[in-house]
């Protein structure tokens, strides 16, 4: 009781702010598509995200923390997948509670967070379109006088044309770009050297779009209707929002010195690192600073990933992909922070791909607990599922709304699927609705290693 207590004062002394997110669409390769809705959100404390998302109990849906600045900032992720959805455009506002932008210098201070995304069938790909991913760090900091450029890694699903902006218009509460901070439409910002009347925090709203290579046509599933897109048309946005901060002056701009410089074995920023479903991949990280103390790395990637530290600025970061990752690319960002004399100095942005291999596990018994912890969490110790990854082709042919007839998903349980079986169950249609399936889906033990599931209607 006493511990509850002290953490609402906590929450309260530390004044509460929100810090930016990161919303993105993906629907994967496989029919019907599902679509994988991505949100990644920053507040001044983790509890703080969990009352946003969920009223403080973030049991369900799934919320991962991604990092954590001690006494500044916590990046968590959300990650939703739903089974049904109409091929129509998509234009969405994502609600943060009642939550207000960190004090800032361009006076922002209602967060506002619209996604849009085109969901008819594109011509090209024969699917719905995915968003760019891009990941960011909640708060990016450099001293006054340093020149800065930041360039912001993005990938797209589709191989489509990204550009990025600021938020204007109704994308915004209120639009004021950093009037310090200039951005291109190749996602790269710029910082010059600027006096110290204009040192502080700036809320930092961004737009990524996509755009096609060339003329497509979009197709609706419900009419059968075309459209076309040039490749000046976006076919989705996501808002990118992150706090920008301008420090005091640094007593020397040579990175190295006051500002870490990465070395050797540190990939270079855009390096394409390779894994597998199952396979561990880790990055190894060092930087230097000779006159402060290297004290933190900070990142930002897909759930899952755990950093680690050895000590004298050498860092590591760990992630083992699940099956729902597989054929995807993810963009993976981290700044090593250093202080002198109370002063805080932070590296170049690096951020690179890390990209997981279709190379999937056996599922040829469903019950053996995989090789690799699942990310997806249940109220019940026992029992993990995982996203599915795959579907049986029996599904609907004809396009309008996707119903899920089969699924593939990798189970973990204590429990025993002769003697159990009925608890195994239930579990998993709690879990599916969770997920998004309808309330009303039915499940069917196949075999004493299959479990059938089926759902009727819209
Ligand atoms: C700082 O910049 C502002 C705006 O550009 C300018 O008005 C002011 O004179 C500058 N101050 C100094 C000390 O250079
Ligand atoms: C796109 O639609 C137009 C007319 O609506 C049609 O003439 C054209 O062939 C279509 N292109 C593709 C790639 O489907
Ligand atoms: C992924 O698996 C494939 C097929 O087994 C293999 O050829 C490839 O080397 C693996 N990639 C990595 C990065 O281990
Ligand atoms: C840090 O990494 C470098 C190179 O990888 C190594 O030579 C050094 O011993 C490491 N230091 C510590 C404290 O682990
Ligand atoms: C994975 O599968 C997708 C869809 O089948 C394909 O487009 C992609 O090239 C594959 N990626 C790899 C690395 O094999
Ligand atoms: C850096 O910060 C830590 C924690 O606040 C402190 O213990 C350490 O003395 C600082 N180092 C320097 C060089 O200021």
């Amino acid at each position: 009781m006493l511990s509850s207590v002290l953490l609402l004062l906590l929450i309260n002394g530390a004044q509460a702010a929100y810090y930016g997110a990161v919303i993105t669409n993906y629907f994967g390769d496989v029919q019907p598509f599902v679509l994988t809705y991505h949100f990644k959100e920053s507040g001044s404390s983790c509890q703080e995200v969990d009352i946003w998302h969920c009223g403080g109990n973030c049991t369900t849906p799934p919320v991962y923390a991604v990092d954590e600045s001690r006494n500044e900032w916590c990046q968590k992720t959300e990650v939703r997948i739903y089974y049904s959805y109409g091929p129509r455009t998509f234009t969405y506002q994502h609600s943060v509670g009642s939550s207000s932008w960190t004090e800032n210098r361009n006076g922002i201070i209602t967060p506002k967070l619209i996604i849009s995304n085109d969901f008819r069938t594109r011509s090209d790909i024969n699917k719905p379109n995915s968003t760019p991913r891009i990941s960011i760090l909640p708060v990016l900091r450099v001293p006054s006088n340093c020149q800065r450029n930041i360039n912001l890694l993005v990938s797209d699903p589709d191989g489509d044309d990204v550009r990025c902006r600021y938020a204007a218009g109704s994308e915004c509460d209120t639009c004021t770009p950093p009037s310090v901070l200039s951005v291109s439409s190749s996602c790269s910002l710029s910082f010059s050297p600027t006096n110290s009347s204009d040192e502080g925090p700036y809320a930092v709203q961004m737009m990524v779009e996509d755009f096609p290579r060339q003329t497509i046509n979009l197709t609706d599933g419900y009419t059968g209707v075309q459209s076309v897109k040039t490749t000046s048309d976006a076919i989705g946005s996501i808002p990118v929002q992150f706090v920008f901060k301008v420090d005091p002056a640094a007593p020397s701009c040579t990175t190295g010195e006051y500002l870490p410089r990465f070395l050797p074995p540190t990939p270079e920023h855009g390096a394409q690192i390779y894994t597998n479903v199952s396979e561990t991949v880790e990055i190894n990280i060092r930087a230097e600073a000779t006159q402060a103390e290297t004290t933190e790395l900070l990142f930002s990637g897909p759930p899952g990933v755990t950093k680690s530290s050895s000590g004298s600025g050498n860092f590591s970061l760990t992630w083992t992909p699940i099956a729902g990752d597989g054929g995807l690319n993810y963009p993976l960002c981290f700044v090593v922070q250093a202080n002198s004399s109370r002063s805080v100095y932070q590296s170049d942005l690096r951020c690179v791909f890390v990209t997981t291999g279709n190379t999937t596990v056996s599922r040829s018994n469903t019950t053996t607990p995989p090789p690799t912890t699942l990310r997806t969490t249940t109220n019940q110790p026992t029992t993990t599922t995982t996203p599915p990854t795959s579907s049986t082709p029996n599904a609907t042919p004809d396009p309008g709304p996707y119903y899920l007839l089969a699924l593939n998903a990798e189970i973990s349980t204590s429990l025993s699927m002769e003697s159990d079986s009925a608890t195994i169950m239930n579990l998993i249609k709690e879990e599916l609705r969770r997920q998004g399936l309808p309330s009303d889906i039915m499940l069917k033990l196949l075999s004493s290693t299959l479990v059938g599931v089926t759902t009727q209607g819209p």
